[in-house]
């Protein structure tokens, strides 16, 4: 429903839409194929029914969490994507402002439009992690990962499912071209759509990255209990459980859909977010229930740019935190701990 008064998520996307560049609004808006798994992010959600629990009184909720012993003031996050500069001039520093205002911990691509310094710079005490793509060059990539950890940034959140970019159909079709961003060297291989290829990022370079990685590493974009398994035997003290906003594979399962093995198999030996197609404070409800302990938001909040700057993004990240706190007062939740599976109607 559009409306000059956005009350939801939803209500931002009409309107960020006729503010953008087609191409540009369609690469933000793409999946990859025929956008199976992009729909199926928002259907995942929705096919989950509520058990809520009564009788509580909940008149004080308690929305804070930690993640790496960083407080945080509600567990979600923004996910990291490339070049805010198409939704704003202001772009990553704009994003910056607005999350922290919302109390929302900023992941910055790697592929950001804004040197990582600038960003940090905007709201030094806010929380922040970097998300990698590596430089072909094992130095660059060691250096890149030494600048987030000395701006700042606590956790590097590394990608693990693009060794190519996924069928960008919409990108093919307007013949648009993605920025490198202020972080890559000028020669990193990209492909027609000028994103990243990363074919020999395997097990062994995980490993190594681990090696040289000082602060807690979270692999993003993992879909099965055995890799994620695999990684945290690597060394990885985190795993985003994602799709890639269906970017990627497509007709891949929705991250939430592969929440409860992930859970099962990891327990709480690593941090576990999970993301794709959160538009509602209900679905980072049923995300934390299934065993996420921090939910990403990623389109949601290039809206919310594209609208009105840092403020759009931190109407849009507080209609998320106020919506996650009404449901915890309707399912009889006062704190985030008491989000717990019995929540969810089992399939
Ligand atoms: C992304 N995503 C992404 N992920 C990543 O690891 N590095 C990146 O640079 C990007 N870039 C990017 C750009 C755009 C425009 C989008 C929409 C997404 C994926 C992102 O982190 C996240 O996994 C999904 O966006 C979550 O799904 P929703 O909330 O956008 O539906
Ligand atoms: C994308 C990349 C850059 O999804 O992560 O567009």
């Amino acid at each position: 429903m559009s409306t000059d008064r956005p009350i939801n998520l939803s209500d931002y996307e009409p309107m960020a839409r006729t503010r953008m560049d087609p191409g540009a609004w369609d690469y933000y808006a793409g999946g990859a194929g025929d956008e199976r798994s992009l729909a199926d992010n928002r259907l995942a959600w929705d096919r989950l029914r509520l058990r809520p629990r009564v009788l509580v009184d909940v008149a004080q909720r308690d929305l804070s969490t930690t993640a790496f012993g960083v407080h945080l003031d509600h567990p979600i996050i923004v996910a990291p994507m490339a070049a805010h500069d198409l939704a704003h001039p202001d772009a990553e520093r704009a994003t910056a402002r607005g999350a922290a205002a919302a109390g929302a911990l900023l992941t910055l691509s790697t592929i950001s439009s804004v040197p990582l310094e600038e960003v940090a710079a905007v709201e030094p005490a806010a929380p922040r992690w970097f998300q990698l793509y590596t430089p072909v060059d094992r130095a660059d990539t060691e250096s890149l990962v030494l600048r987030a950890v000395n701006a700042g940034f606590s956790a590097l959140a590394v990608t693990v499912d693009l060794p190519l970019p996924g069928n960008r159909e919409r990108d093919d079709r307007n013949r648009f071209v993605l920025h490198m961003g202020a972080h890559l060297p000028a020669d990193q291989p990209t492909d027609e759509t000028g994103i990243v290829v990363l074919p020999t990022f395997d097990w062994d370079e995980l490993l190594w990255l681990r090696s040289v990685c000082p602060i807690p590493l979270i692999a993003k974009g993992i879909l099965r209990a055995d890799d994620a398994l695999r990684a945290v035997h690597a060394g990885c003290d985190g795993i985003w459980v994602s799709n890639h906003g269906g970017r990627q594979l497509d007709t891949a399962i929705a991250g939430v859909d592969a929440l409860p093995e992930v859970a099962d198999a990891v327990g709480d030996r690593a941090l576990l977010v999970v993301d794709g197609g959160v538009r509602r404070g209900i679905d980072v409800l049923k995300g934390l229930a299934l065993g996420a302990d921090l939910v990403a938001v990623g389109q949601p909040v290039l809206w919310g740019l594209a609208v009105d700057g840092a403020d759009g993004v931190r109407h849009v990240l507080e209609i998320a935190r106020d919506e996650l706190s009404l449901a915890m007062a309707l399912t009889g939740c006062r704190s985030v701990a008491d989000i717990t599976p019995d929540l969810i109607q089992a399939p």
